[in-house]
């Protein structure tokens, strides 16, 4: 799992450890790792943190690797890690956010799914790879043509990786959360206008919780999905039903 230590990261996390899984935490905050780390181990799971930060790819596959030879073998990656980025009009943009948002979001990723890939494809046992995207990679809102162009891309990706890898039994899939309760999202949630205008174009008329997001990611990592691969499942409360 990248970006565990707190959001939905952190709540899927949670989930899988309940569900009985061995989980690793990549993340960027070395303490928040090991604080999760100490937290399941309290609760009589397994887990590893393992501090990394993922656009840093020269680094990833050492630490899919460590993460492989110390938890035995690695079944499920979630590509959750990522950065909302600057919103504002495209003329506003500088290369340097267009780079560090993409690093995260897309980059990372892309490297995080091929090291985890390998290692999957050695065992000969097959995988999951579950990718977070957004409904800002679906819809095509104003002033988020950063983070909206990457995740837009994890959607085509997750689409090319579930076609490459299915000879190796790995299925690749793909959420998309519209407005999930969380830091992230802190903002717009905290500007009750702001928040009310959001509300106004969620079907269920509720903003998303981050145990929304963690039964469609079990629903992923298991058996029960096993014909599924190349989807993206929208969690979104109906946002992008239009
Ligand atoms: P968050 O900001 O609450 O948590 C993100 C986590 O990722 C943090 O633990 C952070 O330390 C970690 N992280 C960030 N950059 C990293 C890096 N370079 N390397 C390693 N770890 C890194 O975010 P939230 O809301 O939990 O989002 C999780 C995922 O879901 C993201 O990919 C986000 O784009 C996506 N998403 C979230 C939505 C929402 O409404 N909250 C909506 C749509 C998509």
């Amino acid at each position: 799992m990248t970006g565990g230590a707190r959001g939905i990261g952190y709540a899927v996390a949670a989930g899988c450890a309940a569900a009985g899984a061995a989980v690793a935490i990549i993340d960027k905050e070395p303490s928040e790792c090991s604080r999760v780390q100490k937290e399941f181990e309290a609760g009589g799971y397994k887990c590893l943190g393992a501090a990394a930060d993922i656009s840093d790819v020269n680094m990833i596959e050492g630490v899919i690797a460590d993460i492989a030879a110390k938890l035995g073998r690695i079944d499920v990656l979630i590509n959750n890690a990522g950065a909302g980025g600057k919103e504002a009009p495209i003329f506003d943009i500088t290369p340097g956010e267009w780079d560090h948002t993409h690093n995260v979001n897309l980059k990372g990723l892309y490297f995080c799914s091929r090291a985890a890939a390998m290692q999957m494809k050695a065992l000969g046992a097959g995988g999951r790879i579950i990718n977070m995207a957004s409904a800002a990679g679906i819809l095509a809102p104003k002033y988020v043509s950063v983070y909206g162009a990457a995740k837009a891309a994890v959607i085509h990706l997750t689409k090319i990786m579930a076609n490459e890898w299915a000879r190796y039994g790995i299925n690749v899939n793909a959420m998309a959360p519209g407005f999930i309760v969380t830091d992230m999202t802190k903002n717009v949630m905290d500007d009750e206008k702001n928040a009310a205008a959001v509300l106004r174009k969620i079907g269920l008329r509720r903003f998303g919780e981050v145990e929304d997001v963690t039964g469609v990611a079990l629903f992923l990592a298991t058996e029960a999905s096993k014909y599924i691969t190349g989807a993206v499942i929208p969690v979104d409360g109906g946002m992008t039903i239009g």
